[in-house]
This record gives structure tokens, sequence and C-alpha cells, in this order.
């Protein structure tokens, strides 16, 4: 029994290992003197160029003020397409080169059926959306969870000339009198400058355009895939004929289908155009080029049809914690600065970047510089269009642009054409049925809906 006074027997065995024991005794304090100061935390996030240039100033200070956090940011590439596809390669392998992503609103849903994501309402609490105005709180939390903070609050506008009308149009008809009234005048080239290429920015567009005719492309709660599509209602479809009009009848250029928003803000930005339809920084971005127009441009809110009342696409970019992240609470503090007040404030008075931060926009320093701030408040709060809120959005999105893309340089007829559109988004959602569910195997044990699907009052009011 132990303690119960017999000696233990001397041998050289544990001899020696008394020896050892004392040597460590010896030699650990010292050990731990000389250990290196505890390396900083490194946050590595993936974000496309535009917004590594934007932030380059606000991150290097960032790192200034905090010697064991350090924020490193990796190039990606500009358009959303190629950003998710280079991230999403980098997820299928396992690699967890990167902490944060900052994410589309478009994306959102798929990453989170994939298990992407880690949740974020227990690092940044449960109102950690609860301060920002109302239409740029969509599309981050879903399915019960916070899946991304935005740091952008972007929604389409319209941008006209002050110096050559008293107020913008509000309906596609007045937009296209006034357009073709100055081109006769010889004021301007064209009329409406836009952004028809085949890539996410056209499904944006039609987005905008669906629900002005007084269509909607998706249809929430029907089918596995959360929705199905209505691409070849009547709304739909007067929605592509009046954008393949506007070409056809030299209102838009021919080169609208080839035109990104660069194409469309720098054609707008040399005087060629009375109208453009970009997102909230091309305001900043015209100011910053010096051309002939700046001082010249009203902002308004997209027009439609006579009698509809519609809304702007919700854009927005935010961050989102990668799944593998091996140091969530790090990355949780980078989101915190990266999306906060103080940070958007610097990037609306940089870069036009419309804020989330409902204070930002009463904010009178921001208002005196930046006059956008109230019609984006406006689009804000009328309820921004939503995308389809589905995980099979990227390649519903192709389906569409591909289409329209295709009507804008053919002959072909709208109805044609979204009847095709419709029709492969049909099949798509069939053969693809149950990929959204079938991918929550957890949330489906546990007994509730998938994690990436909203409720459908959620997708109603996101959509609405
Ligand atoms: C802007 C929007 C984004 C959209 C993209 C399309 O970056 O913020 O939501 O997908 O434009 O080009």
């Amino acid at each position: 029994m132990a303690g119960s006074g017999a000696r233990r027997r001397l041998t050289p065995g544990s001899v020696l290992a008394g020896l050892l024991l004392g040597l460590v005794l010896i030699l650990l304090p010292a050990a731990l003197l000389a250990r290196p100061v505890a390396a900083a935390t490194t946050v590595r996030v993936l974000m496309p160029s535009p917004f590594v240039d934007a932030t380059a100033e606000l991150v290097a200070g960032f790192n200034r003020d905090h010697p064991n956090l350090k924020v490193e940011v990796a190039r990606g590439p500009l358009d959303t397409e190629a950003m998710s596809d280079l991230a999403i390669g980098g997820l299928l392998l396992g690699d967890t080169a990167y902490d944060l992503l900052l994410m589309d609103v478009s994306w959102t849903a798929k990453y989170v059926a994939a298990g992407w994501l880690l949740p974020l309402e227990g690092l940044l609490g449960d109102d950690a959306l609860e301060a920002m105005v109302p239409g740029a709180r969509v599309g981050n939390a879903f399915g019960g969870h916070l899946w991304r903070m935005p740091l952008t609050g972007d929604t389409g506008l319209l941008y006209w000339r002050t110096d050559l009308m008293a107020a913008p149009p509000r309906t596609t008809t007045e937009l296209e009198a006034v357009a073709r009234r100055l081109q006769a005048e010889g004021k301007v080239r064209w009329g409406y400058v836009w952004q028809g290429r085949q890539y996410e920015g056209l499904s944006c567009v039609m987005l905008e355009m669906i629900h002005a005719f007084g269509g909607q492309w998706w249809q929430v709660g029907a089918g596995p895939a959360g929705g199905q599509t209505e691409l070849d209602s009547a709304g739909a479809i007067a929605a592509a004929d009046w954008l393949v009009q506007l070409v056809r009848s030299g209102v838009s250029p021919e080169a609208v289908a080839d035109f990104a928003e660069n194409e469309a803000l720098q054609l707008f930005a040399a005087g060629d155009a009375a109208f453009l339809r970009n997102w909230p920084y091309a305001w900043r971005e015209i100011e910053k080029g010096g051309g002939p127009v700046v001082g010249k441009v009203g902002v308004s809110t997209v027009v439609s049809a006579p009698g509809i009342h519609s809304g702007g696409t919700l854009g927005t970019w935010g961050l989102s914690l990668l799944a593998g992240s091996p140091h969530p609470e790090a990355a949780a503090e980078v989101i915190r600065w990266f999306t906060g007040p103080e940070t958007q404030k610097a990037l609306v008075l940089d870069q036009g970047y419309a804020p989330t931060w409902a204070v930002l926009y009463e904010d009178s320093e921001l208002q005196q510089q930046h006059p956008l701030l109230a019609v984006q408040r406006q689009a804000l709060e009328q309820g921004p269009l939503v995308r389809p809120l589905t995980p099979l959005y990227a390649q519903l999105s192709d389906l569409l642009q591909r289409q329209v893309n295709g009507l804008l340089t053919t002959a072909g007829s709208a109805a044609d054409a979204m009847g095709r559109a419709q029709g492969q988004s049909a099949v798509l959602l069939e053969s693809t049925a149950g990929h959204g569910r079938g991918s929550e195997p957890q949330a489906r044990a546990a007994g509730r809906g998938p994690t990436w699907l909203p409720s459908q009052a959620q997708q109603r009011q996101q959509s609405a």
C-alpha cells in the first residue's frame, strides 16, 4: 500500500531517472525564459483585386497598430465568377490557405450548402447586423445562422446627366423618350449604357428589369432547390425585349453586348451617354476621373415600367469565415474591424463604396462629400432585389446570361430566348434535385431544414 513506510530500494535505473529529472527541473526555467515571444497571429484574407487596392492603406494601418495580429491579403481576380472559381478550387481540395473570404452576396447559399463556411453568430453576437440599414442585412443570415458580415451595401442605380435634364426619368418609357430626344438633338451619342456582356453583371441587370416589368426570376418555395424559375413569364419576356429593343433601335450601342461595369462607366464618364446603370462606387470613380461630366452627374433609383414599383439588384460584398481556419477568434476580430463603421467610413470617402451601417447614412461629413448617400439609403430601404437564394445560383445565372447576351447579338426573339432560358433552368433544377438538402447531412440528422435554406418568410422578405 502506498505510504506504508516501506523504503524503496535504490536501483541504477532509478538513480539515473532521478538525475535526469533534476536536470530537467534546472534547465526548464531557463528554457522558458529563452522561448521567443509568441509570434503574431496572421489572418489571411482572399479578396477580388479592386478591394485589395481599395483597402491596402487601411490594412497597412491595422497591421501597424496590432503587433500581435496581422492581416495578410491575397489578390484574387476582378470578376465575381472568376473570384468564386478561384476560391472554390482551393476549398474543393480542402485547402485552408485562407481564414476569410470576401464573398459576393450571390455565392452564400452555395458555400453554406457545401459546408465551406463557419457560422459567425457565436463570435460576433446574434445582433451583429442589427445596426445596419435593412436592405444591407439581407442575404447574410439564414437557416438560423449568420454567414457573412457585409462590407458594402450596394444596389443597382441609375446615373443621369444633370446638365441635360431637370429630373431623372422614373419609368422605362420616360427613359427611352428622353434618351431618343437627346440623341436626336445631338447632345449625346448614346442614350443608355448598361452591362450586357455574358457575365454576372448582365444577370443583375436582368433581375432589375424582370421585376421592373412585373415578373420575377425566382419563385420561392416549390421544388428541392427551394424554388423554381419563371423566366418565360410575360414580365421576364418584356424585360429581355426592352433591353434588346434598346440596342436594335440605337438607344444603346451594339457594343453594350460586350460591356461590363467599367466599359459602360467609361463611356458615360466621357460624356457620350445620357444614362448609365451601375453600382454606387461609379459616382466616386467618375468624379476622380476628372472628365467632362464631373459635377454633372445625378444618381437615382433604377426605372421600371409605368405603374410598377421595382428596385435595384442587391450587390454587396462581405467577409465570411472559412471552415478550417486555424484561428477563428482572431479572424472574427479582423471581420469586426474590416466591416466596422470606421473602416466603412474611410471606404465611402475614398472609394465611394456604399456603407451598411445606418449611422454612416446620418454622418454629416459623409452626406456632404457623398451626395449619393440619400438615394442609396432609399434604394436599400425600398427592399433591394435578391438573386435566387439557392446553391445552384451560379449555374442558373449562367443559363440566363447566355440567352440574353445571345439575344443582343442575334436577330432572335425575346420570347424564344427566355423560353430556352426557362427550359434549361428547369432541366438543371430537376437534374440536380435534392442537391441543397442532400448536402446537409448534419442538418437532416438534427431534423432541421438545410442551413443554406432561408425560411420561406425570410426568402419572401429577401426577394420582396
Ligand atoms: C458587383 C456587385 C455584385 C455583383 C457584381 C456583378 O460587384 O456588388 O454583387 O455580382 O457586381 O458583376
